[in-house]
């Protein structure tokens, strides 16, 4: 990694094993409309969900070498539950002058919503098993009762999507694991709101509506995730000034899936290059 310091005119370098990072670009953009990103998706190695620590922490550390051979970054998003939870501590350590930010489980204000107290979490094998999320879970320090359920293949699912509206795997992972986790509505001992754990999660809300009812809340991170990286971009005066925001998609493996998600579910025409 370069040693010169940062610059606020360098892109934002953002990655996810696959597609599900959109959810969390989608929000970047919005928020900070003037600066450049650079998106990875890890494709060649996705999915990370039901892959070991060493594994995600190996593809986390290769993902920001690419993004940093493209062109010098100034923050990373890490776009993606599943590395942040095992592997943003070691990023962060060696990387020191790098803003680096991660996304995790919505729990807490799921939890000072619910007026059921009864919360669902869903999200990978990876980031329900990890320390971080258990160090979540014991500081919540509230009478609600959080209810985990990993969803293997879900995020798989997810990722081929655009190539068939509505997918009804996606659609069958969705009541298979949703029905595994207990009745969801407003009543008592029901639970009144779902967190999505995993950033590929967020294109699949129309399944997972159907399957809960309409009235059930569903939270991500995409805007609070947003709302710090402008907040600690502005404190480190690295904000770009008076820029045109741009894109560029990368993909390590196969370009398809990232090519048509970010048309069919972002608008965005980019051509994905292979990396
Ligand atoms: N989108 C990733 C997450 O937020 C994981 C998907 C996967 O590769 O399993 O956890």
């Amino acid at each position: 990694m370069t040693a010169e310091p940062l610059s606020a005119n360098w892109p934002i370098g953002v990655f996810d094993s696959g597609v599900g990072g959109l959810s969390i670009l989608s929000a970047l953009q919005t928020q900070l409309p003037d600066e450049t990103f650079l998106y990875l998706a890890d494709s060649a190695f996705a999915p990370y969900g039901e892959r070991d620590e060493e594994f995600v922490l190996q593809r986390s550390l290769a993902a920001l070498h690419i993004l940093n051979e493209q062109h010098p970054i100034k923050a990373l998003v890490i776009a993606c539950n599943t590395a942040t939870a095992l592997a943003i501590h070691v990023l962060r350590q060696q990387h020191p002058d790098l803003p680096i930010f991660g996304v995790e489980p919505a729990v807490k204000p799921a939890a000072a919503q619910s007026r059921t107290q009864r919360v669902g979490v869903i999200a990978t094998a990876g980031t329900l098993g990890s320390q971080k999320f258990a160090d979540l879970l014991s500081g919540l320090g509230t009478d609600t009762k959080v209810i985990t359920q990993a969803c293997d293949g879900l995020a798989e699912a997810i990722e081929q999507q655009w190539q068939q509206p509505h997918n009804p795997a996606v659609r069958g992972l969705c009541e298979t694991y949703l029905g595994r986790m207990g009745r969801f509505g407003s009543g008592p001992g029901e639970l009144d709101t779902l967190v999505l754990g995993c950033t590929h999660y967020p294109f699949a809300k129309k399944e997972l509506l159907a399957v809960t009812g309409p009235h059930v809340q569903l939270f991500e991170t995409g805007a609070p995730v947003a709302r710090r990286v402008q907040q600690i971009l502005l404190e480190r005066q690295l904000l770009s000034q008076g820029t045109v925001g741009k894109l560029s998609l990368m993909a390590t493996g196969e370009t398809q899936n990232l090519q048509q998600a970010a048309k069919h579910w972002l608008s965005m025409q980019t051509q994905v290059l292979s990396v």
